[in-house]
């Protein structure tokens, strides 16, 4: 069996992958790093939109994650069908990622899909991580932001769901 098999894998998902999910990405890996979980968690990043594939992060995103300390080196690739049944959990950023994979899910893995900002906990008025490809700097330091905060909550809550397995 393949080493990754035993582990938990989580998919962050957003239109094209090459802001939000890379990030969260960068993120999340480092957040697990940290804590010494690498053995029990595996996560990837994917687009709706398969126009960036093989792209670096948008440089802008880079930019800001490197101040926080995040080196994002993932190459943007198109989610498949496959993806939904390989992958635990699908953290979609927003509600037009979740309309986007509508035509995808079927009901077997829709129980694997869930938004990002329902695991935020210190921005109660966000509902969702929003697109910041046509905004400036403070887009990308709000989805930084908003990225670091659900990350943690996510991976707590993880954390605690896989304990009690
Ligand atoms: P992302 O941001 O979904 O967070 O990667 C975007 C990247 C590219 C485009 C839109 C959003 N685009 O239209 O090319």
């Amino acid at each position: 069996m393949d080493k990754s098999d035993s582990k938990y894998k989580i998919l962050f998902i957003c239109l094209g992958n090459i802001c939000r999910s890379p990030a969260a990405q960068g993120i999340m890996e480092q957040m697990i790093a940290g804590r010494g979980l690498q053995d029990r968690f595996m996560v990837d990043s994917a687009g709706l939109y398969g126009g960036h594939s093989g792209s670096l992060p948008d440089r802008r995103m880079r930019v800001h994650a490197q101040r926080r300390g995040y080196n994002l080196t993932h190459l943007s690739r198109q989610i498949t069908g496959k993806d939904l049944e390989t992958f635990d959990l699908i953290v979609v950023m927003d509600r037009s990622n979740l309309q986007g994979l509508q035509h995808m899910k079927d009901p077997v893995n829709e129980h694997k899909v869930v938004e990002m900002a329902r695991f935020l906990r210190h921005h109660p008025h966000n509902d969702c991580v929003p697109d910041p490809y046509y905004d400036g700097a403070e887009g990308f330091e709000l989805v930084l932001d908003l990225l670091e905060d659900a990350c943690e909550g996510l991976l707590d809550e993880l954390c605690k769901k896989t304990d009690q397995q």
